[in-house]
């Protein structure tokens, strides 16, 4: 049957993840992938998750398997929200809470809230692709900013707020981005705040990482400096407890609150009740501060050493981004050069990693950068791949 005619307009314009697709080769044995961008199963609380389970289905279990409300697991709500004062400073008077299956579906419910057919989304260039394809699939206009090593390029973004009125989102991941690692400096976020409050848009600030640093100072969040409701705070349990559980949460305005727990009950009624306990327990009773912790120190080490092995074996005229925290750093090739073509000859020699164009408003356009993802590779391979990949670079380059 020839689909094509049934197929809807806001589905067209968006093509298979090229992320997914190199999963193919890397998901592959014998290959050594930094494509991926995988917390570290080590980090997963096997142990505790099975004692809270057996506790769940012994004292609780109608509550795990019965529906459950929209907005979410009353006690997970409260601990969240006494988690993110704690650690962000966030929550005023007017802040509400929505529990959401994942932070991709956050975003989801925020574009489906906020963007008519043609509204415009200002996002980093680069940024994270999965969100990108969810304001696509809206049929969002996309307008990136260039990511100067602070964050945004402020100067721009005032200038294309100022010009394309259709504008009613800034999509930012200030805090270790997916994919340069960059981290967005105060002036950056007091600035982004400023012009959204002046041009009367939203920011959404998506945050899973920023509970991993491993080094440098911690920087606020935008949403914790926001009094007049223009940001909506996205933050994950994917990072730091487990992506399967598809746990995640915004935090925004009351005012807006309302249509989000509708475009939520019409997408999934509610988030897996069962995974809502799980994580509400683990908060009340486990430390996942100090797991937390011991992922830091992972990351550290492997980001250490795949610096410390590109610092090695790149040639000189490749730089690259040194991150305090998160899961990936972004390299950058001398202009002109493709990382898609390079990719193809890495994946040959059995290396894996993702093409800079996959990340931007313009995927067609060939990238001189690309991701490298630290958290899942053994020492071993860290260094066997990236010895790998500075051969290729120094005979390419
Ligand atoms: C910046 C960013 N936002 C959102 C997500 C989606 O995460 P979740 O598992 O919470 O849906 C990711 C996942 O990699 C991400 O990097």
């Amino acid at each position: 049957m020839d689909f094509s005619r049934l197929i809807s307009d806001k589905m067209l314009g968006v093509k298979a993840s090229a992320i997914r697709e190199i999963f193919k080769v890397a998901g592959k044995p014998d290959v050594i992938s930094f494509a991926g961008g995988l917390p570290a199963p080590e980090s997963f609380p096997v142990d505790a998750i099975k004692e809270i389970c057996a506790d769940i289905l012994d004292n609780d279990p109608v509550t795990a398997l019965q529906y459950g409300i929209s907005e979410g697991y009353a006690p997970l709500k409260e601990l969240v929200l006494k988690r993110v004062k704690e650690k962000e400073q966030i929550g005023n008077a007017n802040d509400d809470i929505i529990i959401v299956s994942g932070s991709q579906q956050g975003a989801d419910l925020t574009a489906k809230v906020l963007l008519n057919e043609g509204d415009g989304v200002i996002c980093e260039e680069p940024s994270f692709i999965g969100c990108l394809n969810t304001f696509r699939t809206y049929n969002a206009k996309l307008y990136g900013v260039p990511m100067n090593d602070d964050g945004m390029d402020l100067e721009v973004l005032e200038e294309t707020l100022k010009i394309n009125p259709n504008i009613k989102l800034i999509y930012t991941i200030p805090t270790f981005q997916n994919p340069s690692g960059i981290t967005s400096s105060l002036a950056v976020r007091q600035g982004m705040l400023r012009l959204a409050q002046k041009y009367g848009v939203m920011i959404l600030e998506d945050n899973p990482y920023g509970e991993l640093r491993f080094s440098g100072e911690k920087v606020p969040t935008i949403k914790s400096m926001d009094t007049t409701g223009n940001v909506i705070y996205l933050g994950s349990f994917s990072k730091v407890f487990s992506p399967g559980l598809r746990l995640a949460y915004l935090i925004l305005d009351k005012g807006v609150m309302e249509k989000f727990v509708v475009g939520k009950q019409a997408t999934d009624v509610h988030t897996n009740v069962f995974s809502q306990m799980i994580v509400a327990r683990y908060l009340d009773k486990y430390d996942i501060d100090s797991s937390i912790a011991k992922s830091r120190e992972l990351y550290k080490h492997r980001c250490g050493l795949m610096l410390s092995c590109m610092d090695e074996y790149f040639p000189k005229n490749v730089t690259y981004t040194r991150p305090d925290g998160g899961i990936f750093l972004w390299a950058t090739m001398p202009k002109g050069t493709d990382s898609g073509k390079l990719m193809l000859e890495a994946v040959e020699r059995k290396v894996a990693f993702v093409p800079g164009s996959a990340f931007m408003t313009d995927i067609e356009k060939p990238s001189h950068c690309f991701r490298l993802n630290y958290s899942t590779m053994s020492d071993e391979k860290i260094e066997k791949g990236i010895k790998i990949l500075g051969e290729l670079l120094s005979e390419r380059l």
